[in-house]
């Protein structure tokens, strides 16, 4: 069986770190052929992948994961060896104006996937099946919120999402671990927390408040400011997802987290600071006093925080960035990236921050 993966969702934030990283002449992948399957939302984006244009290690195919013809198709054509499935609605705040997009891709999209993969996979010989995998990424979200002194997210945390995104994501969940146990189809599923790093869509809270912050805006801080995330550096993430896919066992989940809890004022103001050395404003003033304090998010989780002991232990992964040096690399990327920015933040970009934030 040749070494293919299946991507899909590889356009975006955090897939698109993956396939630069698989590819990288520092990874020690023995990857043949990467398909990356993504319809190009609003937060799907080929110029993150520009750099392999003319590599015939990767090839894109524009389309969903809801079109059953066109994912069979992809397994047919190049026999992959395992599939890690990104695409998703990943926003919180668009599920709450809107949830239908997230009940079509996350939960519909979700089952053709798995009913393609079970249909190819039941036509593999031994072999083949015992090395095929199928890699499903989540969320922390779906494990509810946390109060203040709770133990972090483990594993065996019950589900109580809250958000229509949470809802739909632990929908996913529950799907690909019922393909397991039915069909025995060789699931892994990763509940991961808050990635932050290069190419992330500016409407999550860091490149958002980084975005503002340059542009002159003000940076919105939803209630008092108080929720907390353990924030992953997107880099360490990719590699614990290599690890999943080499070493994890099917029908396992592994948590993921950055051991990194930060309140979102301490986020901001960690940027804020960032910036006030590397770009001071005109006048001298630092970046924090554009912060504004906004009306909260409807159901707004309080604290999320993983418990990634299982991981570590089992796999002999853990997370290497600390957050001052995640946030000092990222911050730095934007500043390098200011046209990658200024070409997404065009026309559907501009509507949604008029839609939700007026
Ligand atoms: P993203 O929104 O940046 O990218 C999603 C990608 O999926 C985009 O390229 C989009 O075009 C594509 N896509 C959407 N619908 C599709 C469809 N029907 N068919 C094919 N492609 C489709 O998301 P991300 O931040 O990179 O998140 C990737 C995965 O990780 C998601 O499953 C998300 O739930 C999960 N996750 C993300 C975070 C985070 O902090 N970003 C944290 C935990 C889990
Ligand atoms: P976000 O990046 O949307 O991720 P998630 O909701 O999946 O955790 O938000 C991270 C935190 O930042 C969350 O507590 C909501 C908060 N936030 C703001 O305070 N202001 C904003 O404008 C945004 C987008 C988020």
């Amino acid at each position: 069986m040749r070494n293919n993966i299946f991507v899909t969702g590889g356009a975006g934030f955090i897939g698109s770190n993956f396939i630069l990283d698989l590819v990288s002449p520092s990874s020690n992948n023995l990857i043949e052929v990467i398909i990356n399957l993504d319809n190009l939302t609003y937060a799907g984006n080929l110029e993150n992948l520009k750099s392999l244009k003319d590599n015939p290690q990767y090839t894109f195919v524009k389309g969903s994961i809801t079109n059953k013809d066109l994912v069979t198709s992809i397994f047919r054509q190049f026999q992959p060896r395992s599939v890690v499935h990104f695409a998703a609605e990943s926003h919180v705040d668009r599920s709450i104006l809107d949830s239908d997009n997230f009940i079509v891709t996350n939960i519909f999209g979700t089952h053709t996937l798995l009913e393609c993969a079970r249909d190819y996979f039941n036509h593999l010989n031994e072999e083949a099946k015992s090395q095929f995998r199928f890699l499903h990424i989540s969320t922390d979200e779906v494990y509810g919120s946390l109060k203040k002194n709770s133990p972090p997210f483990s594993e065996k945390n019950k589900y109580e999402p809250n958000s229509p995104y949470s809802a739909s994501k632990a929908s996913s969940d529950h799907l690909v671990r019922a393909w397991y146990h039915t069909y025995q189809l060789p699931t892994l599923i990763t509940n991961c927390s808050n990635n932050y790093g290069p190419y992330q869509f500016p409407e999550k809270l860091i490149p958002l408040c980084i975005f503002n912050a340059l542009t002159n805006k003000s940076i919105p801080i939803y209630g008092d400011g108080k929720q907390i995330r353990d924030w992953l550096y997107v880099k360490d993430h990719c590699k614990a997802i290599q690890s999943v896919l080499s070493k994890g066992k099917p029908g396992e989940t592994y948590n993921i987290g950055g051991l990194n809890e930060k309140t979102n004022l301490e986020v901001v103001h960690s940027i804020c600071h960032i910036l006030d050395e590397l770009k001071p404003r005109f006048d001298k003033e630092s970046y924090s006093s554009q912060i504004q304090f906004i009306q909260d998010r409807p159901g707004h989780d309080r604290r999320y925080a993983i418990d990634a002991s299982k991981i570590q232990t089992e796999l002999g992964w853990k997370p290497e960035a600390s957050f001052d040096s995640g946030i000092h690399e990222t911050v730095a990327w934007y500043l390098e990236h200011q046209d990658w920015v200024n070409h997404i933040v065009s026309g559907e970009y501009q509507r949604w921050i008029k839609k939700h934030y007026s």
